[in-house]
């Protein structure tokens, strides 16, 4: 099977698939011949390169981070916004540069993130626990300006990592998929009360399934429920599938559609978009990664329009093309499908 770069497919691979044809060891093995080429995806578990040295299974490595810093150029002094600070991989290179810490702005919703980045917050950094379009909307609302934005979207390997978070399907926990365990509907409610119509655009949408397979998947779940477990679902799922079996195990797809959903994550990045000229300072820099085409067209469409607006544009595109993980950074696993698009304030 041929799997192109940056696809959803890859993408999915990437997140989950590993994951569950592997063992952690097999991950953590060293190779030589470790890069994809071509563009394809050749033989899953010849194809992962080593987590770099001394990074452990279910840490988070930040992605593209080189690529971050080379186009987004932090300098001494600056001040800077992490809206999807996470583990604060990201946050640790960029702050190392500005050496800003008390103008800094560390943005998650997640809890277990914003536990962890406590360790900024000695040093004088700003942690907001909040999704972003609320973080952004306030932060523009006080008049705040920084030099550079980061947002690096998508779920980070603890989440998935972490049974009781409810994400993998491999490792078995309640159904849960919230980046946010204060607000929102978990996957448990999701799939346990919508309809079979809305259970089938869901994955159909956000996990590009073909219908068939989707209203198959939908109907199955409809007729078995109530589900409590992650390996409830993915073993019903399992048992939907038709046809020869590819390497991406059949619950893949459908778990991304229910984490997109749970989470809002589209809507989140839709409304995103249009406030980061808000918070740029003039010839401030803004780097958006995304890691599937879903993300990525929308990050795409607004720089498009931002380009094509003329005077009226309030960003410069400097990627013309995304700077891509598989020729970037091909020594973390999760950069392979990352699309890095970054633009300046003018
Ligand atoms: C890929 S990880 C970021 C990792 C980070 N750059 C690092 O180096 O550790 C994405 C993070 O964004 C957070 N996140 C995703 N969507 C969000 C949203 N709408 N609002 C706030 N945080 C969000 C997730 O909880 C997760 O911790």
């Amino acid at each position: 099977m041929i799997i192109r770069r940056g696809s959803p497919l890859q993408y999915l691979i990437e997140m989950n698939s590993f994951r569950y044809f592997h063992p952690p060891e097999a991950r953590l093995a060293p190779r030589a011949d470790a890069t994809s080429r071509s563009g394809i995806l050749v033989c899953m578990s010849q194809e992962h390169p080593p987590l770099p040295v001394g990074v452990s299974h279910g840490q988070h490595v930040p992605v593209l981070l080189k690529a971050t810093l080379d186009t987004l150029k932090p300098n001494k002094n600056e001040k800077y916004l992490d809206l999807t600070a996470g583990y604060g991989g990201h946050a640790d290179a960029f702050l190392a540069k500005t050496e800003n810490f008390t103008e800094a702005v560390l943005v998650d919703r997640d809890e277990f993130a914003i536990a962890e980045l406590d360790r900024f917050t000695q040093k004088g950094a700003r942690l907001l626990h909040q999704d972003f379009v609320s973080a952004a909307e306030a932060l523009a609302e006080d008049g705040e300006a920084f030099d550079i934005v980061l947002v690096d979207l998508g779920v980070s390997s603890p989440q998935l990592d972490r049974a009781e978070r409810g994400f993998s399907f491999t490792n078995s926990g309640p159904l849960d998929m919230r980046m946010d365990r204060r607000t929102g509907r978990t996957a448990k409610e999701l799939v346990n009360t919508a309809s079979e119509d809305e259970l089938m655009r869901i994955i159909t949408r956000y996990g590009e399934e073909p219908k068939g397979v989707a209203r198959r998947i939908a109907q199955a779940i409809v007729a078995k429920r109530p589900l409590t477990t992650t390996k409830e679902l993915a073993t019903l799922i399992e048992g939907t599938h038709r046809g020869r079996r590819s390497k991406i195990h059949p619950a893949t797809r459908t778990f991304q559609a229910l984490r997109i959903a749970v989470n809002d994550e589209l809507a989140q990045i839709e409304r995103l978009l249009p406030l980061l000229p808000k918070l740029l300072k003039s010839g401030g820099r803004v780097g958006v990664i995304s890691f599937h085409s879903l993300e990525d067209r929308l990050v795409k469409r607004y720089f498009k329009e931002q380009t094509e607006a003329g005077y009226e544009a309030e960003l410069s595109v400097i990627t013309k093309k995304p700077i891509g993980g598989v020729t970037h950074d091909v020594h973390n696993p999760r950069s392979r499908s990352a699309k890095l698009r970054v633009a300046v304030k003018k």
